[in-house]
């Protein structure tokens, strides 16, 4: 298999690209390998600036996404300058130890409100655009405090847990709508046989070679879910 092929079938040239959490660590990470892959990328993060400029395709914006109007905004401009919307990374969080302030009620409601209730919106709006732009996928980045819990730090861990199985939920809710919501393979297993061919159509399997379909279809009937 030569390296152009590869490129050509993990090419996301012509794909717009959103990635919240932007500004430094592991969203910035993943919004320059999104651009390297091909996309136009705009990143957010509720700083003034990124911690390192942006280049290329890459963009920055800043923008907190707590805020849902002021994420609405961004969508409604980013859909109109770059005529779509096909990839969501929601990377933005915060950690609070309980030492971060003395009142652990407040560290509690303001990580659940920036973790799982803004990741919420987040994908409702996203998913609007992505549906005028003829599909996308969300992606939302959680832990291993979504399966395990961890003392000190309850809201984080009640997050990403929530967040974890608010994507399961989305992914069946929204398969209708986003062509190509990424969803893991226990969910597509959920959709039955229709949901299934679905998600195998929205790879465009049918535009590629025969052993492609069978990864694919051997990942989507896997008997072992892939968490
Ligand atoms: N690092 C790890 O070992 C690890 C392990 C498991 C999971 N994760 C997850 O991976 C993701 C990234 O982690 P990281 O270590 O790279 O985190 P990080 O260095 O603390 O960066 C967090 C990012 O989220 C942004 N952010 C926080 N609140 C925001 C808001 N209200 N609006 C917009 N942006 C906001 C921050 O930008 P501003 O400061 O500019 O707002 C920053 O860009 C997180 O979801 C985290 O839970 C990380």
């Amino acid at each position: 298999m030569s390296a152009t092929y590869l490129e050509s079938l993990f090419s996301l040239r012509g794909r717009v690209a959103l990635v919240s959490g932007a500004s430094r660590g592991i969203g910035m990470a993943i919004a320059r390998g999104l651009e390297k892959a091909g996309a136009s990328v705009v990143g957010i993060g509720s700083s003034a600036a990124p911690a390192e400029a942006p280049t290329g395709n890459l963009s920055y914006e800043r923008c907190d996404v707590v805020d849902n109007a002021g994420f609405r905004s961004l969508c409604e401009m980013l859909h109109r300058k770059h005529d779509g919307l096909h990839i969501y990374f929601h990377a933005a969080a915060i950690s609070l130890t309980d030492g971060a302030s003395t009142d652990a009620d407040d560290n509690f409601d303001r990580t659940i409100d920036t973790n799982l209730k803004a990741a919420y919106h987040c994908c409702r709006t996203v998913s609007a655009y992505m549906e005028r732009s003829g599909g996308g996928s969300i992606i939302n980045v959680t832990s291993i405090g979504a399966v395990q819990g961890f003392p000190g730090n309850p809201g984080y861990v009640a997050s990403k847990g929530g967040l974890r199985l608010l994507t399961k939920a989305l992914a069946l809710d929204l398969a209708d709508k986003i062509r190509r919501l990424l969803a893991d393979p226990d969910a597509r297993r959920a959709m039955g046989q229709r949901g299934r061919e679905k998600v195998l159509e929205s790879f465009g399997i049918e535009r590629v070679t025969d052993q492609i379909e069978a990864v694919y279809r051997g990942v989507l009937e896997s008997p072992k879910p892939v968490t």
